[in-house]
């Protein structure tokens, strides 16, 4: 059991009031908020130790180094990766995703060659694809899913072909919640030699994630979807196909030696280390996954799956409210319409409640268009939310039915 008023103390953006009225997050899938432990940290090092690492003789520049490469470590026993070497830092998931299509798309992908993703993607896990396809004259293949937002595995065993060259997916979708079957994807994807990018953008915060059990290829999230800074962000990717691969971008850190006739590359992960890095908020990283340790994934899972039953079962209790997204396995977050509602009047009015929900098409415009919908109300929770806050979003939500209809 968790002591969800403890763990609120914790998080001191929670503690504020909007319109006079005590603040209720639900936009968790868009960014999670920051625990004091995590602001504490990116102050710390800012107050103490910053300097710029891995190229400083000098006392803080040591400090600074040693302090950034424990927070790759921290990164690798959390997702369970073989090597720290294996963890690269990136701006977020989005910089991942574009590194791993533009740099194993000019190593692997050529003319003719498929490329698959599924139909519930983020614009993230859609554009960088899209984009190498177009320069290596590539096809998109899409895997469509079922109604109730589950993928349609046989659609994608029957999609893929010796030209598959990399099938790309998310974890868990942004707007439907549907927890994909990846380690079974992973596997079929494998008796083929298809190498996969999980999308854990959503992934990462709800769930455990080991990626040597899954056998992922790669796998990309952002800091700030699981309590850390904006702005940093990890891709973890197998040696064999980080070593194969080029390096993503040139500059300092990622050369060994450097002539006017020809660079040498640095061993991973500094390859696609391009450029100072953003330390501060690595270390900010490596104490939210510490604070997510210390909760524990598996309790956050339990108590947030309680929260999405209890919203659920609450918003049917009312007439006219449709739930995108009823697949069996779900994360915490529930995308629903209300009556002839656009999203944008009732987020506006949920709003004045003090209740923050995201409405539109939450970066993935092919789901909205596969449902003819514009965009959907999205209700995402996190650990520290209850359920008398799901009561406010319920009141707020006869409110727009009582000035909408
Ligand atoms: C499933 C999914 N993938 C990718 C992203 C992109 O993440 P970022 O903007 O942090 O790079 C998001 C963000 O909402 C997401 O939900």
């Amino acid at each position: 059991m968790l002591n969800i008023n403890k763990i609120r103390q914790d998080f001191p953006i929670l503690l504020q009031q909007v319109y006079g009225k005590p603040f209720v997050y639900f936009d968790n899938g868009a960014t999670t908020q920051k625990p004091q432990c995590v602001i504490d940290a990116v102050s710390k090092y800012y107050t103490e130790g910053n300097s710029n690492i891995h190229r400083g003789v000098h006392y803080m520049s040591q400090q600074a180094t040693v302090a950034f490469e424990n927070a790759r470590e921290t990164v690798r026993k959390f997702i369970n990766a073989p090597h720290a070497h294996e963890i690269i830092f990136t701006r977020g998931t989005t910089e991942s995703i574009n590194l791993v299509a533009s740099s194993f798309g000019k190593k692997y992908i050529g003319k003719g060659d498929e490329v698959m993703i599924s139909a519930m993607e983020h614009h993230s896990n859609i554009v960088p694809w899209q984009m190498i396809c177009e320069e290596r004259q590539a096809v998109l293949k899409v895997i469509p899913f079922h109604k109730n937002g589950e993928l349609d595995i046989t659609a994608f065993e029957n999609l893929i072909s010796e030209k598959t060259k990399i099938i790309a997916i998310t974890h868990v979708s942004n707007v439907l919640g549907t927890i994909n079957p990846i380690k079974e994807i992973i596997k079929k994807a494998h008796e083929h030699n298809i190498p996969v990018l999980v999308d854990g953008a959503q992934g990462i915060a709800h769930s455990s994630v080991d990626v040597q059990d899954l056998d992922c290829d790669f796998y990309c999230f952002s800091g700030h979807k699981v309590y850390a800074p904006m702005g940093i962000g990890v891709l973890y990717g197998k040696e064999k196909y980080l070593n194969a691969m080029p390096p993503y971008q040139g500059g300092g850190e990622m050369i060994q030696t450097v002539t006017f006739e020809k660079t040498t590359y640095n061993e991973l992960p500094y390859k696609f280390e391009a450029g100072t890095p953003n330390v501060g908020d690595v270390l900010g990283l490596e104490a939210a996954l510490q604070y997510v340790e210390n909760i524990g994934i598996e309790n956050i899972a339990i108590y947030e799956n309680e929260l999405l039953d209890y919203a659920t079962t609450e918003l049917l209790k009312m007439d006219g409210i449709r739930i995108i997204g009823t697949a069996k396995h779900k994360a915490a977050v529930v995308s629903f319409l209300i009556d002839n509602i656009h999203p944008y009047d009732a987020g506006t009015i949920i709003d004045r409640f003090g209740v923050a929900v995201r409405t539109g098409h939450h970066c993935a415009q092919p789901l909205m268009d596969i449902f003819e919908i514009p965009g959907t109300i999205r209700a995402s929770f996190a650990f520290y939310n209850t359920k008398e806050e799901i009561d406010v979003l319920i009141k707020a939500i006869y409110k727009v039915k009582e000035m909408f209809n």
